[in-house]
C-alpha cells in the first residue's frame, strides 16, 4: 500500500530553539523507525537553510511556504524558487488561504508561482478551499473548480491540497464524506485537464488534522496525504501522525 505523504506547515512559527527541538525529535524518531511515510517539513524562510542542513541525508524533505514568480532581480523582500532550490528545498506550498486572503493572491498569480517552482525543480503544493459561507450555500464546487482551473499551470507537476477554510485552525475537521466527495471532484477535474498525469497527482487534505482523527482521514479513498498546521509544531503529536501513516 502506498503511504500517505505528510506535509508539516509551520506557518510563521519557529524561532531557532523551537525549530531545533522539533528537528531533533524528528531525527531521533527516524533513527528508531525505518521506512517512514514520506514527510516534508515546511519551516519559515529564516529556518530553511539551517534546518535543511540537519535534514540532509535523512528521510525528511524540506519545503517552503511561498516563492516569487521571478527567478531573480529587484524584488525587495522576496525569495525566488531558484533560491529555494539552491538550498535543497523540494516542495513549496502555494495559494494557501492565509496568503490568498491576507495578500489577495489571485489564481493567476498562484499559477505563475507554480510555474516558477516547477521550472526550478520544486514541486508546488497548490492549496484550494472554500469558505464556510460558500460551503453552506452549496457553491463550494464552483469555487473549487475555479481555483483549480486558474491556479494550476497548463503543464502541472505537483500536488493539490484541499483545505476548507472553515477547518483550518478551528478544530473542526471535514467529515470523511465531505473530504471524499471533494477529492473525487478534484480528481475528475485533474483527469479532464491532464489525462493520465491527472490520475497520478497526489490530492491532500488539510484542516485540523490531529492524531485522534488522522486514521479516519487516511481511510478516505484516493487521499494522497495530509497538510498539517498546528500539530506539526508539537513533536509528540506530529510523530504520532507519522506512526499512524506507516
Ligand atoms: O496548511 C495547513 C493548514 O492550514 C491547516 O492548519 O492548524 O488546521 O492543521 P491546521
Amino acid at each position: 500500500m502506498v503511504k500517505p505523504i505528510i506535509i508539516g506547515n509551520w506557518k510563521m512559527n519557529g524561532l531557532t530553539q523551537e525549530a531545533d527541538h522539533i528537528v531533533s525529535s524528528l531525527l531521533a524518531y527516524a533513527e528508531k523507525n525505518k521506512d517512514l511515510a514520506p514527510t516534508v517539513i515546511c519551516p519559515p524562510f529564516t529556518q530553511l537553510y539551517h534546518i535543511g542542513k540537519h535534514l540532509k541525508n535523512t528521510p525528511f524533505e524540506l519545503g517552503a511556504q511561498d516563492c516569487h514568480v521571478a527567478e531573480k532581480g529587484a524584488y525587495t523582500g522576496n525569495i525566488s524558487a531558484a533560491m529555494l532550490n539552491d538550498i535543497g528545498v523540494k516542495y513549496v506550498i502555494l495559494g494557501h488561504s492565509e496568503r490568498r486572503s491576507e495578500y489577495k493572491e489571485s489564481n493567476a498569480l498562484i499559477n505563475q508561482k507554480a510555474t516558477a517552482a516547477q521550472n526550478a525543480n520544486i514541486l508546488p503544493v497548490v492549496c484550494i478551499g472554500e469558505t464556510k459561507e460558500e460551503r453552506e450555500s452549496g457553491q463550494y464546487k464552483e469555487v473549487l473548480a475555479e481555483q483549480l482551473k486558474g491556479s494550476l499551470p497548463e503543464h502541472f507537476v505537483g500536488l493539490v491540497a484541499y483545505e476548507p477554510i472553515w477547518a483550518i485552525g478551528t478544530g473542526v475537521t471535514a467529515t470523511n464524506e465531505e473530504i471524499a466527495e471533494v477529492i473525487l471532484f478534484i480528481r475528475e477535474k485533474l483527469v479532464a485537464q491532464y489525462g493520465e498525469n491527472g490520475k497520478k497527482t497526489l490530492i491532500l487534505y488539510g484542516g485540523s488534522v490531529k492524531p485522534n482523527n488522522v486514521k479516519d482521514i487516511f481511510a478516505t479513498s484516493e487521499l494522497g496525504g495530509v497538510l498539517v498546521g498546528g500539530v506539526s509544531l508539537i513533536p509528540e503529536d506530529f510523530l504520532q501522525l507519522l506512526t499512524i501513516a506507516q
